[in-house]
């Protein structure tokens, strides 16, 4: 995934475009570029690595006189992380920035290297760039519907024209938006890029061409002009920064006691805005990463709480499965972004096939908000550090709320309402989990297990570790590490044990000193004490529905703080991106 700005307006656009990569660098941070033009020229500046290598190059040019211009930040998927794959790419009299993938761009390129046209990258991008340029003639807007017509992939691009002052903006499958204010016009990836600049917006749907001078935006679609409503952001610019945190991943696991608060507040006032599983036979939950962990959380509660029958798959499995649809059934798709291309395939395969749809997202004017037919919005507010945290312990939330309703046990509205203040308990002993790791940030190899809904609260413990600390790690069921795994088990090799669910108490115990007995250094993590060890995180012990959201945090500053004793970049971890808006 990448982030595209573009500005246009009364000023020489590089403070709105340097501010508005920063913003968007958790969208990918391979290298980054710049493009501002006038009458008579157009200037372009890349670099390799993150945006503030940019910032220096740019600092050591001269610039052009300018007053509209393009930038990019990439996440790189064709062609390697070089200067030259580098956004933007210019080809003829087009300049342009993308964020997607272009499927036939390698038979489009072959037919215009025939014509004579010369590439300079090995990226797609570059190619789209010079079908643009192949189709103009003057037209702007039909040069752009030519080479749409011909394109197959996911786009959303960023286009300038040489002789005229106007920017020009056209998505599929990757999202973009058009900032408006007096004066100066915008386009990003998304709001966070341009709220310190205008909070008033227009959403691009598919297809739709945005042509955008200073003055006024125009839109057409099939060649004739549309009207579209302008929309306000909900975010505030202080929401954006780190409000004192060194970290964004720090700022937003400190906000999760709040954001308990205001999410669960809503729905235990009127429990009717939970929606009503229970009259579906089989749900089907599609996710990827924490996301999809979540839904694992949600798959053990729905099952073992209400009885419900529940698939849970990751997205870029679900989507190229055969999937019977022979019960009357619900694809919940769980998102933070509600960009990630994977899952958006499933929720279309699942309405190609006519089946209910459920969102839990936190974007609300992402793909995934804007195509399921129902959500549920989780207000985790933007999250920017890569490693989500706030939005995975909602969406965890949710699906308490989701399994709470459809049980019908008795009131435990009282209890989960002491949910936040538990957390915030947890989160305020520091120490504890910056103790711990330093007794592990320097191993090679570190294991989760737990069994049922443990293990599924491992698996999130596992890639949170891994993610930003680059520690390698595994979660493990802790029934199966006996059939192999238990090889890799050295003398002090860490391993936490995850333990809530009573019923498979003892069987998780008996694991745990399996790895003891091999030298293993044992973290426990649970609701109840576990005699014989010295490593251990009790939480209070609460209802089922919501006992891991009394875990996870204590794992989430667990993986802050090894990541931090290991010097890794936090919020912007290597080779990663915020949303996977490609397959
Ligand atoms: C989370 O820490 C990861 N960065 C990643 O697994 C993420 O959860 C996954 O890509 C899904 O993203 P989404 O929730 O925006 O769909």
């Amino acid at each position: 995934m990448c982030g595209i700005v573009g500005y246009v307006g009364k000023h020489n656009p590089k403070d709105v475009l340097l501010a508005g990569l920063k913003a968007l660098e958790y969208r990918g941070y391979d290298s980054a570029g710049i493009a501002l033009k006038n009458e008579d020229e157009t200037q372009i500046i890349k670099s390799v690595g993150k945006i503030k290598n940019l910032e220096e190059k740019i600092d050591c040019s001269s610039l052009i006189e300018s007053n509209i211009g393009i930038a990019h930040t990439r996440w790189a998927t064709h062609g390697a992380p070089t200067e030259n794959n580098a956004h933007p790419h210019h080809v003829g009299k087009v300049t342009l920035v993308h964020n997607g993938i272009i499927e036939n761009a390698s038979e489009i390129k072959e037919r215009l290297l025939k014509e004579g046209v010369k590439f300079n990258s090995d990226t797609d991008t570059e190619v789209a760039c010079g079908l643009i340029n192949y189709y103009y003639d003057g037209d702007e807007v039909k040069a752009i519907e030519n080479a749409i017509d011909e394109l197959t992939g996911s786009y959303a691009f960023g286009i300038m024209f040489e002789g005229n002052n106007n920017l020009y903006a056209v998505r599929k499958g990757s999202p973009l938006i058009v900032g408006i204010s007096d004066n100066e016009n915008y386009i990003a990836s998304d709001i966070t890029a341009i709220i310190n600049y205008t909070n008033k917006y227009m959403l691009l749907e598919e297809g739709e061409i945005a042509v955008i001078s200073d003055s006024e935006v125009k839109l057409f679609k099939d060649g004739k002009e549309i009207n579209k409503e302008v929309l306000t952001a909900d975010i505030k610019a202080e929401d954006k920064d780190k409000q004192g945190y060194e970290h964004y991943m720090l700022k937003e696991i400190m906000e999760e006691p709040i954001l308990l608060e205001n999410t669960l507040k809503t729905f235990l006032d009127d429990m009717s805005l939970v929606p009503d599983l229970g009259d579906y036979e089989e749900i089907h939950v599609v996710a990827c990463g924490s996301a999809m962990y979540a839904g694992m959380i949600g798959k053990a509660l729905l099952e073992e709480k209400a009885g419900i029958r529940v698939i849970c798959e990751v997205a870029s499995e679900y989507r190229y499965k055969k999937i019977i649809y022979d019960r009357k059934t619900l694809v919940i798709l769980v998102s933070q972004s509600g960009e990630t291309a994977d899952t958006i395939a499933a929720m279309r395969k699942a309405k190609e096939n006519g089946i209910d749809t459920l969102a839990i997202v936190n974007v609300k004017t992402s793909t995934i908000a804007r195509e399921t037919d129902k959500q549920i919005f989780i207000e985790a507010g933007p999250e920017i550090a890569v490693a989500t945290t706030k939005a995975y312990i909602l969406q965890v939330a949710i699906f308490g709320l989701l399994a709470y309703k459809a049980s019908h046990s008795e009131n435990i509205i009282s209890e989960i309402k002491k949910l936040p203040r538990y957390v915030k308990e947890i989160l305020d002993d520091r120490d504890r989990y910056l103790n711990l790791a330093k007794e592990i940030y320097k191993n090679n190899d570190v294991f989760f297990i737990g069994r049922k809904v443990d293990y599924a609260i491992c698996m999130e413990g596992s890639l949170k570790l891994k993610e930003v600390s680059y520690l390698h790690s595994e979660a493990y069921q802790a029934g199966e590490l006996k059939h192999g795994t238990i090889s890799l088990i050295e003398d002090g090799t860490p391993v936490f044990g995850i333990i809530t669910d009573d019923d498979i108490r003892d069987k998780t115990i008996s694991n745990i000193e399996e790895v003891k007995s091999r030298g293993a250094k044992v973290i426990i993590v649970s609701n109840k004490l576990v005699s014989g060890y010295d490593r251990q995180i009790i939480v209070p012990k609460i209802s089922e529905f919501f006992q891991a959201i009394l875990i996870v945090p204590c794992l989430q500053l667990i993986a802050y703080e090894v990541a931090k004793l290991r010097g890794c970049d936090i919020d912007k971890p290597k080779n990663l991106a915020k949303s996977v808006t490609v397959e």
